[in-house]
Parts: C-alpha cells; structure tokens; sequence
C-alpha cells in the first residue's frame, strides 16, 4: 500500500475506533437519562462505525491469523504495562491530577492480567488448540479482570459484586 493512503487509513481506524467507544459510553449516559431512543441512536451508529474501523484495519492488513493477533495484543498490553501507564502515572502526579491517576491505576493493574491471559492463550493457539478457560469476570467501574466467578468486592475499586460482568 501507498504510503499516504497507509497513514490515512491508520487515523481513519483511530478517529473510527473513539467514535464507536465514544458512541456506546453515550449509549449508556442517554439510558442512565431515562432517553432509550437516543440510546439506541447511539448504539446503532456505534455499529456502524465498527464496520468502518473493521474494514479500514484489514485493508491495511492488520488483522492477522489469531497467534498472530495474540502477539499483537501481548505487545500493546506489556508496552502499557511497562511503558505507557507507569508514565501517564508520574505526570499526572507531578501535575497533582487525582482523577487521571486513578483512572490510570485502574487500567494499569488491569493491563497487566490482560498481557498473561493472552499469554496463555497463545500458547494454545500455537499448538492449534482454544485456551482452557472458565469464566471470565469483568469489574464495570474499573476493568479489573480475573478468570472464574465475580467477587464479593472488587479487589482493585471495592465495588460489589453486581458491578462485575462476566464472559
Ligand atoms: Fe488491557
Ligand atoms: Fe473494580
């Protein structure tokens, strides 16, 4: 691919893919308003979108076989557990950003369990198999991710059991 059509295609996925997270974190605001019309508004066009990023990353030939596809998110996952966040962290404290750095936190303790359960699976995923996983237990207030049943607290934002969703 041209060069200039490989950048554009790159920041048309970036704009497209905070449009469609943007859209559903709309979606979910327009419900907590009592307006499901506009909630469902949201969430349509927020599908659209997907198709528009999903199309725009496999002409650009970034999604690859699923071994493939694990490394890349074992890559993106270690870089902001190593890299990224430790980073973000200390400008925000410095700057005395309280909500950043919390926000920060929570992704941070989070990332760090995404990198080893893909590790996992790709270990599978080489040898031709599907990853051996039960349920997948997901905290709505702060990521926080763990394999099997939700807890009673969330470990990571001490929020109840109800908040979790689970895979
Ligand atoms: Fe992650
Ligand atoms: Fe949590």
């Amino acid at each position: 691919m041209k060069k200039m059509t490989e950048a554009n295609l790159k920041a048309a996925f970036a704009g497209e893919s905070q449009a469609h997270m943007k859209y559903l974190i709309f979606a979910n605001k327009a419900k907590e308003e009592g307006k499901p019309n506009i909630a469902r508004l949201f969430e349509a066009i927020a599908l659209a979108e997907q198709v528009h990023a999903t199309n725009h990353l496999k002409a650009l030939g970034e999604c690859g076989s699923t071994t493939e596809n694990l490394q890349t998110a074992i890559s993106g996952e270690t870089f902001e557990v190593e890299e990224m966040y430790p980073a973000y962290d200390a400008v925000a404290k410095l700057q005395e950003e309280k909500t950043a750095q919390k926000s920060i936190n929570y992704a941070l303790s989070a990332e760090k369990v995404h990198a080893g359960l893909y590790t996992k699976a790709k270990q599978a995923a080489e040898a031709g198999m599907d990853i051996e996983i039960g349920k997948i237990s997901i905290c709505t207030v702060c990521g926080w991710t763990l394999e099997g049943d939700a807890p009673e607290r969330c470990p990571l934002c001490n929020a109840a059991k109800e908040y979790f969703k689970t895979f």
